[in-house]
């Protein structure tokens, strides 16, 4: 009888270590505990055991008994995930259903995304991109755009002086001098980058985007500026946006004209952003001044092209209606995260 039970709790525990399903504790339960399962039928054989061994056996049997319930009771809860990743003896679980860490994204800054954006359109059209230097001579800056010393045209800029005849450049215009006097026309080319100008106010920082962009060919005419140009406010704004050129004036193009789209926030109705006009001045832009192609070596009678400068942080305001330029470099998450 000895035997027999040590073989019984050896078959059971077996049994039961193998079960995976909870579907398979009640046959388990049946088969050995229940109350025709083996253990009974074991239990009534004690009857012919000799009676002096039978208080011993007796313990035995129901020690052995107590002993595969337990076991069962702990298979029971386990599959019940009652104590899941406390298995008794087992390395901790880990729960596979839990989400992940997040981890955090940063984010492109608006300015550049706009300044991605607008570089992207004129890729398109197959413009060719150039960066040039932030700390520029008086020359590249001014006067080979034709902004000889002491003409009025430099009151506008404001500009940063290092030394002498060195500065931060006020605009990206003096990137046409630079790619005209490396290379013989045609030329199509973008330069985006920073400019300089001691300003600051709701509209100015110190510190701004341009996207310069001239196209130098022969026959070059005003209408084509007028269809790159359409074509740019159309992708960067709304399909249907309204476009108008008005004449204006700037010392390296002629003839130049100042750019407006219809208020994007008003939809040209009038409102405060576009003072009641409707209209938003969004860049200049003209035909490439003779003078200008003299300063480079081009001959003016044999070519003809097309410049444009806009400012990107002028674009980005429009674009999403921020009414403050500060705050793009406040470095304050809560405004930047929001594009
Ligand atoms: N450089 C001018 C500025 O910073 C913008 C500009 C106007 C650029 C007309 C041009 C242009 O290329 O044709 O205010």
């Amino acid at each position: 009888m000895e035997d027999e039970l040590v073989r019984l709790k050896s078959v059971a525990l077996k049994a039961l270590d193998s079960i995976e399903e909870p579907d398979a504790l009640e046959p388990f339960r049946v088969r050995y505990l229940g109350r025709k399962g083996e253990f009974t039928l074991l239990m009534r054989k004690l009857g012919q055991a000799a009676p002096d061994d039978r208080p011993r056996l007796g313990k035995l049997a129901n020690d052995t008994r107590k002993e595969v319930e337990g076991a069962f009771d702990a298979k029971k809860s386990e599959l019940s995930g009652a104590d899941n990743g406390k298995r008794s003896g087992a390395a901790p679980q880990t729960d596979l259903t839990l989400p992940g860490r997040a981890v955090p994204f940063g984010k492109l800054h608006p300015v550049t995304q706009i300044m991605e954006q607008v570089c992207g359109i004129f890729e398109g059209l197959g413009f060719a991109v150039a960066e040039g230097p932030d700390v520029e001579t008086d020359f590249y800056n001014f006067e080979a755009l034709n902004i000889p010393k002491h003409h009025p045209a430099r009151d506008m800029h404001d500009t940063f002086y290092i030394s002498g005849s060195v500065l931060l450049r006020t605009h990206t215009s003096p990137m046409q001098i630079r790619a005209m006097k490396e290379k013989p026309p045609p030329l199509r080319m973008i330069a985006p980058g920073k400019v300089y100008r001691c300003d600051s106010d709701i509209t100015h920082t110190p510190m701004f985007h341009q996207v310069e962009g001239f196209l130098v060919d022969r026959k070059v005419s005003f209408s084509d500026l007028k269809g790159v140009l359409t074509v740019f406010i159309a992708k960067m704004f709304d399909k249907d946006t309204p476009i108008r050129f008005r004449p204006s004036f700037f010392p390296f193009t002629e003839p130049s004209a100042e750019v407006d789209i219809g208020c994007v926030i008003c939809k040209g109705k009038g409102c405060r952003v576009c003072k009641q006009t409707g209209w938003l001045e969004i860049l200049g832009a003209g035909m490439i001044d003779p003078e200008v192609f003299k300063m480079v070596g081009y001959d003016p009678e044999e070519y003809t092209g097309f410049a444009f400068g806009l400012g990107v942080e002028r674009i980005a305001m429009l674009k999403y209606g921020i009414n403050d330029i500060r705050l793009f470099y406040e470095n304050d998450l809560r405004f930047l995260s929001q594009f």
